[in-house]
């Protein structure tokens, strides 16, 4: 694997591969060398048949606070609009397998953002989410205010991005940004757990599942059935469902090949 600078990428189970970012001084502001190498990491574990899930993380105290604010504040108009971040974004949203995002501490702006381009979030109990953007005299602009009302819905997405309000991890839980809170130390063990669970499932189905899911933001719902329909048929040429079907019948565990 590459060395990076700003992030640590391990295989820490079968088929399973964590990401942490890895500027703790800075509490892992996004800084676009950290964005670049998340891109690079992910594309690569994207072309990987090995990997079968990702979990991300910041490690055990903080999540990451947002965009490198001494970056943001050297850019001029000019700069803003040749920004090279957006790309690395759309590469972060783009990675077609499963991610969790194991989160702790302070997830904030960015950090927040970037929370909410995982699939799947758990949050320690010490977690605290928000976009606090406003104070800064800017808006999110990763996606937040896009993805933020869509999950949590529009009092409490103006309540964080007007206000620049945190919520913490039981708030986030209720709302729907979060799947599940653990205690602090739990959270990267847990995040672990559900991709080991998840890499041991059929990988095209659960590619495809992923992606007829996340259509749901984009289309309405006649298109999105669609869409799921396609998806369901597609999935009846795989070895892997006939595997599954035979299996249940046979009483016996199935044996996935990703085929
Ligand atoms: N960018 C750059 N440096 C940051 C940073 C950031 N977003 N957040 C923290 N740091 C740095 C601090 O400058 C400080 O550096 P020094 O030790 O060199 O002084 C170090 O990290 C520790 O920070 P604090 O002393 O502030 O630590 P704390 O534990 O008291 O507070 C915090 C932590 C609440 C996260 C606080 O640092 C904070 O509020 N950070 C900024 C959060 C923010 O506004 N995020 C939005 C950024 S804009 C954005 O994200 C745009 C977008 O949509 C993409």
């Amino acid at each position: 694997m590459t060395d990076f600078e700003d992030i640590v990428v391990a295989t820490t189970a079968e088929h399973v591969l964590q990401i942490t970012l890895n500027r703790p001084k800075a509490r892992n502001a996004l800084r676009t060398n950290l964005l670049r190498e998340l891109a690079e990491a992910l594309d690569a574990a994207a072309a990987d048949d090995d990997v079968r899930a990702v979990v991300l993380t910041g490690g055990e105290k903080v999540f990451a606070a947002g965009a490198d604010i001494g970056e943001l504040a050297a850019l001029d108009l000019k700069g803003v609009v040749e920004d090279a971040r957006p790309g690395y974004w759309q590469r972060i949203a783009q990675f077609p397998k499963p991610l969790i995002a194991a989160v702790n501490g302070y997830a904030l702006g960015g950090g927040c953002e970037l929370a909410m381009h995982a699939d799947i979030i758990i949050a320690g109990d010490d977690a605290e989410f928000g976009q606090p953007e406003i104070n800064l005299g800017i808006l999110p602009g990763a996606g937040g205010t896009q993805r933020l009302i869509r999950t949590v819905g529009k009092p409490l997405a103006m309540k964080m991005v007007l206000a620049g309000e945190r919520i913490d991890a039981r708030t986030a839980l209720t709302a729907g940004l979060v799947a599940e809170v653990t205690a602090r130390e739990a959270t990267i063990e847990r995040a672990e757990a559900l991709a080991k669970a998840i890499a041991a499932k059929p990988p095209m189905a659960v590619r495809q599942a992923k992606d007829v899911l996340l259509k749901a933001f984009d289309t309405d719902l006649t298109a999105g059935l669609r869409l799921e329909r396609q998806a369901f048929t597609i999935l009846a040429a795989t070895e892997d469902r006939a595997e599954g079907l035979s299996a249940f019948m046979e009483k016996r565990k199935p044996q996935f090949k990703g085929r």
